[in-house]
């Protein structure tokens, strides 16, 4: 029996109902780390690890949601008030709700969720969870949203249900994402372009330090943007016209940054030369020049970890063991920080040998089984047939 198979049938005893299957993509970002919320560039890849959702339309106003790896049923009515307590199924009140707010008229529902994408591990679990149950919601209600404004919504409900105040780039690569190729999203405009990404040239392994600072990821990734916003604040008080650190060169920020706090200067560091590192990856990538992506890569994890510090003990040495192992062209942490998994792009050829081998030596160093595995440029949020 096929995982969907397991699914659907999971979905038949539960509600007696035949559901429609929906699935959205977590994502690795090549490069751009910490950009999208100061309206910088990003080069994510959508991946093929994904959240399914099976669903059906109720006769009333309520959610019923089965979430198979928390073993839990929860249900409410969509009118109930937002419940003040952390918990899995406000990513999918969220969701409701942030459609609600958009206009859509969205009615009850049955929703089995089972998600593939590793939770709180820096592939972008919860926005895989919410693009595929607001594309699931949407579809089996008859209504139609265009992609970017889903993402959109779904960083809405993020922001205002959750309370995370993350970017828009996790949401917009699910919605979003392409098979066998990045995308270069500017996150002002939210124009994307897609960039081949040719496999037979460079393989993508994710390798999950098994360690995440939940805690601490939380509120130091806000603490983050509030440190943009101060260098913003500096900045303007001389060039009033400057939005967000986009708008300004590390050239300029160094020659009036003297006085400034130390964390605030290299915050600032951070950001504007990760921007030049996307355009010059971007670059790379358009002409196949595999090393140079990989140099800007390992480069950008340097900047996270020294500049902006998002990275870890295990990150760090995930990347260090990786840069000894035959095929490795760079490695980087990728998402929010604070543990989870980093990204290393290998020579094909070596890509098996370096798997095994990147997991033996971190399990030698840490007493830690990691899980490290080949991922693949995937398409965006869509329903299976
Ligand atoms: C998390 C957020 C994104 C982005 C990354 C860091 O994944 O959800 O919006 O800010 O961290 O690049």
């Amino acid at each position: 029996m096929t995982s969907q198979d397991a699914l659907q049938k999971t979905f038949t005893d539960m509600f007696g109902a035949t559901p429609r299957i929906f699935r959205a993509p977590g994502r690795v970002n090549l490069i751009g780390g910490h950009l999208d919320y100061n309206e910088g560039w990003v080069l994510p890849i959508a991946i093929d690890r994904s959240c399914f959702v099976a669903a059906s339309v109720r006769n009333d106003s309520r959610l019923r949601i089965h979430s198979v790896q928390m073993q839990e049923t929860f249900e409410c009515h969509l009118d109930d008030p937002r419940p003040p307590q952390h918990h899995w199924s406000n990513y999918v009140r969220g969701v409701a709700w942030a459609l609600r707010e958009a206009g859509q008229p969205i009615a009850g529902a049955d929703l089995l969720i089972s998600n593939d994408v590793p939770m709180g591990a820096g592939l972008s679990s919860s926005a895989a969870l919410e693009v595929s149950t607001a594309f699931a919601l949407l579809r089996v209600l008859g209504l139609e949203v265009d992609r970017v404004q889903l993402a959109r919504i779904c960083q809405r409900a993020e922001n205002g249900y959750v309370g995370m105040r993350c970017g828009i780039m996790d949401q917009l690569v699910a919605c979003c994402g392409r098979r066998a190729h990045a995308l270069l999203i500017d996150c002002r405009t939210l124009e994307i372009e897609p960039v081949p990404f040719d496999e037979s040239s460079v393989a993508v392994v994710v390798a999950n330090t098994m360690v995440k600072h939940a805690l601490a990821a939380s509120s130091e990734y806000n603490r983050r943007r509030a440190e943009c916003d101060d260098a913003v604040a500096r900045i303007r008080a001389l060039r009033p016209e400057v939005k967000t650190l986009r708008d300004v060169s590390w050239r300029e920020i160094e020659q009036i940054a003297s006085t400034w706090p130390d964390n605030i200067r290299r915050r600032a560091r951070h950001v504007t030369t990760e921007m030049l590192r996307v355009h010059a990856a971007a670059d790379a990538l358009r002409k196949g020049d595999f090393a140079e992506l990989g140099r800007l890569i390992s480069e950008a994890h340097v900047s996270l970890d020294i500049d902006y510090e998002v990275s870890s003990v295990e990150l760090n040495v995930m990347v260090a063991l990786a840069k000894q192992i035959p095929g490795i062209l760079g490695a980087r942490m990728t998402g929010a920080g604070f543990g989870g998994c980093t990204m290393n792009l290998i020579c094909p050829n070596d890509a098996s040998g370096f798997v095994d081998k990147l997991a033996k030596s971190y399990e030698e160093k840490t007493r830690i089984k990691p899980d490290v595995y080949v991922c693949h440029a995937s398409d965006g949020v869509e329903e299976i047939v």
